[in-house]
């Protein structure tokens, strides 16, 4: 029997006598059977140990710290109790998500909120929410928040989005003067001072502190270090020059996750105890107050708890150049619950979850049934030649960005997400109808 990488896999995953693949203590077969696929399932436990890890990890004598889980990773009311019950609070980017998390119970004062492009109805509802804090962005959304808390008598917490010049992509940063992107008021530019004078200047909101995002799946620490040493230096400067003592520094997301086996991130508790100590070392050598370490990890909490469960369809071996063949294996889902291959060309690693298989590794493509040839689920993968229609195919670390970033393309129904626990399932969210599909159609009911 192929072992199970324990690096990829969920927590509680194990491989029964016939070779069947058991996540909570439920057999996949009877998961499929249950629930139907494609499937997303997750474990509960191994979220929860993530939530717990997080939490102990950034717990320090020395520094005051706070984990907010980045809701578009994921976003389900369940998942949001099971965070909040675990001590952190959520990063909300979008009216959807902070709608999600006000209806799921999630105190407001745990929840901040993020974006780029926030409309005036996001803030506005936001902040007669209470949310804990709303991260600027831009010199518009100070404009529109101004109006807004003009009639307003509490006072709204900020922190001012920095442009570092840092940006961490999988394995590596890159340290640059460039700043062509969306996100952030530069530090280089003096946009983003202008932008933290103009919010100390407006009765109604009190600057907090400051954010950076410097990237996602980030494997090492030196990336952060160095976002870290700029955001303390600009802090520095802002005590210096205005007299503004930071009292929040949020580093983001971005904490990597294993894919494929061969993914090495380092640990949580090592990155944690690597920005403790650059915020430490920093604040003494500027002189300043140590503010408060934030952070907000999606990947990290809910990535590597789920697997999608597919059935096999089709199989169809292709000849390559060279005499070499590759064999297609379609599986009843693709690019709509996973979109991460196409768009970034991520790796995954996929296995026979409903039995043992005995065929020698072949070349093959884990394929979706979308109609565009770049519906690829696992690009390049061995899997067993005994393989056949009707097997249940298990694709590692799909917890975050999947589920989220699903569409209804080809009219296809996004799948259903059952949580699994000590032998008991339950759904979070249920599998779409083609009624739900239809309902948005007003043409249908002409
Ligand atoms: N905070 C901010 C401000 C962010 O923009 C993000 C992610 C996070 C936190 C959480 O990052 P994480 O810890 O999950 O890496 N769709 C892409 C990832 C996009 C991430 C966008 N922002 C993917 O599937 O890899």
């Amino acid at each position: 029997m192929l072992p199970l990488e324990a690096r990829v896999w969920p927590l509680t995953a194990a491989l029964a006598t016939d070779g069947q693949l058991v996540v909570g203590g439920n057999f996949a077969k009877d998961l499929a059977h249950t629930y139907g696929t494609p499937l997303f399932v997750v474990d509960e436990a191994d979220v929860r140990a993530r939530i717990h890890q997080c939490a102990q990890a950034f717990t320090f004598p020395d520094l005051e710290c706070s984990v907010h889980y980045a809701s578009k990773a994921f976003a389900s009311a369940d998942v949001f109790r099971w965070v909040i019950e675990g001590g952190l609070g959520i990063d909300v980017a979008s009216g959807g998500e902070l709608a999600l998390a006000l209806a799921a119970g999630v105190p407001a004062d745990r929840i901040v909120l993020h974006g780029n492009n926030k409309s005036s109805v996001e803030l506005e509802t936001a902040i007669n929410a209470g949310v804990s804090a709303i991260v600027v962005d831009s010199f518009d959304e100070i404009m529109r928040l101004q109006q807004i808390v003009r009639h307003q008598n509490n006072v709204i917490d900020v922190l001012v989005r920095l442009t570092l010049g840092v940006e961490a992509h999988t394995h590596e940063f890159i340290s640059t003067a460039h700043e062509d992107q969306k996100f952030g008021l530069s530090v280089l530019t003096g946009a983003a001072e202008q932008a933290a004078v103009a919010v100390m200047g407006i009765p109604g909101l009190r600057l907090r502190g400051f954010h950076s995002h410097i990237g996602s799946q980030i494997f090492e620490a030196t990336g952060f270090e160095a976002a870290a040493e700029r955001a303390l230096a600009f802090i520095a400067y802002m005590h210096q020059r205005h007299d503004f003592v930071t009292e929040e520094l949020d580093l983001g997301g971005g904490l990597g996750i294993a894919y494929v086996p061969t993914d090495d991130p380092l640990p949580i508790p090592v990155m944690a105890q690597a920005l403790h100590d650059i915020v430490i070392r920093e604040s003494a050598r500027h002189g300043i107050k140590v503010p408060k370490l934030s952070v907000e990890p999606g990947r990290a909490i809910i990535g590597p708890s789920t697997v999608t469960l597919y059935e096999v369809g089709t199989i169809k071996p292709i000849e390559l150049d060279g005499g070499e063949q590759r064999v297609y294996v379609s599986v009843d889902g693709g690019m709509s619950d996973n979109i991460r291959t196409a768009l970034y060309d991520a790796q995954y690693t996929a296995r026979v979850a409903s039995r043992d298989t005995i065929g020698a590794p072949m070349l093959s493509r884990v394929v979706g049934k979308h109609c565009e040839s770049g519906d690829i689920v696992v690009r390049d993968i061995d899997l067993p030649s005994d393989i056949a229609p009707g097997d249940l195919l298990a694709v590692a670390a799909t917890g975050a960005y999947h589920r989220s970033m699903a569409s209804n393309y080809n009219m296809v129904l996004r799948p259903a997400v059952v949580s699994v626990l000590n032998g008991t399932s339950r759904v979070l969210i249920r599998r779409e109808t083609e009624a739900d599909l239809f309902a948005l159609d007003e043409g249908l009911t002409r």
